[in-house]
């Protein structure tokens, strides 16, 4: 085995199967099949997405192995996403990474998803240096991090309700857009009026905490009553209200930062998640980031959804650290990234 090791890492915990391999911290290659089926439910079927992890797993892992150059057998260890997720999902990466691991006769390492999704950062320069804060915005979570290590971190803020990427695939799906409603919401709102529509910011109790779901509502409700007036409404002004919904949200997520960099007293920033691929969310944290005077950390758009890449870099150092697990590990729903 090397000091530095070769790893394999899969990520299946949602509607992405996705493999990497990283070597000596490099991540060689990261090889994603996104899921199709989903697109006309509005939001991810289970059922569904094992089925095709199942389909999409072996030749995924394939392709990054042969795009890194790197032959089976020189492996050191095998990683996987054991959670946060969608259980049947995780488990056909749990258990091929379990069947792997045997066969190879290498140790395996678990990783928690939303603390991958933090370290994507250390994947490419620049990379931020301890402690920095991370607002990591996915289909699932809502979060600020206080990142202290690798594998040191502590929530300082979450949603109370939906999260950040449910909020615009809820408005989506609203809109009769496809799923996942983020990209395309994301590209509509560049064709349309932020201020056209006046959205509340829903308020939590607790100052870094995030409401989505009154929004959700109020979108709802004033769709609602505009139809009512002209059934052709939500056609004819699908980009400003897309415009306006966006930018609510990223004004919610940007005040809750700033506050929370003012708090810790932090000005290394960064964004990580599904939703940190949203072109004015990059751009508003820039923004504050000139304002402010932090440094901004943004990942490359490969690394923002779900990926391998990231399970690799969080496997990388969970292996030096000798973070193991055996067989009989099982895949978790939930997970905090505080351990
Ligand atoms: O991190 P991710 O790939 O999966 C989870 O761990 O949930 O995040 C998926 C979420 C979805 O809600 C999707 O709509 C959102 O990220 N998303 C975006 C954009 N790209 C993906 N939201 C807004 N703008 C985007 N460009
Ligand atoms: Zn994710």
């Amino acid at each position: 085995m090397s000091t530095y090791p070769t790893l394999l890492a899969i990520e299946s915990s949602c509607d992405d199967t996705s493999a990497a391999v990283i070597v000596n911290g490099e991540v060689k290659s990261n090889v994603t099949a996104n899921q199709e089926a989903h697109r006309i439910y509005g939001g991810v079927v289970p059922e569904l997405a094992s089925r095709a992890h199942q389909q999409h797993i072996v030749p995924v892992v394939d392709t990054a192995l042969k795009k890194a150059g790197v032959d089976r057998k020189d492996l050191d260890g095998i990683a996987f996403t054991r959670g946060p997720g969608l259980i049947g999902s995780l488990l056909v990466g749990v258990s091929f990474a379990k069947g792997m691991a045997l066969t190879l006769d290498v140790p395996m390492v678990a990783v928690n998803h939303m603390q991958a999704h933090v370290l994507a950062h250390f994947i490419d320069p620049p990379r931020p240096t301890f402690p920095f804060l991370c607002l990591t915005v996915s289909g699932g979570h809502t979060q600020i991090v206080l990142v202290k290590d690798y594998m040191d971190m502590e929530v300082v803020g979450e949603t109370i309700d939906d999260a950040a990427g449910e909020a615009f695939d809820k408005t989506a799906k609203m809109l009769q857009l496809p799923y996942p409603g983020g990209p395309i919401i994301d590209k509509l709102a560049k064709l349309g009026n932020p201020k056209a529509f006046k959205f509340p910011e829903p308020k939590a109790h607790r100052p870094l905490d995030f409401s989505f779901s009154g929004l959700k509502t109020s979108v709802l409700y004033q769709l609602r009553k505009k139809k009512l007036e002209d059934p052709n409404f939500v056609t004819d002004n699908i980009n400003d209200i897309c415009a306006s919904v966006q930018a609510t949200i990223v004004r919610i997520l940007i005040k809750k930062l700033t506050k929370a960099a003012e708090m810790y007293n932090i000005n290394q920033v960064s964004i990580a998640g599904g939703v940190s691929a949203n072109s004015e969310l990059r751009q508003k944290v820039n923004e504050a980031g000139a304002k402010h005077n932090w440094q901004v950390y943004i990942p490359q758009f490969q690394y923002c959804t779900d990926n391998a890449g990231m399970i690799a870099m969080a496997a990388h150092h969970q292996f030096l650290a000798g973070d193991f697990v055996d067989q009989k590990v099982t895949p978790l729903a939930r997970w905090s990234v505080s351990g």
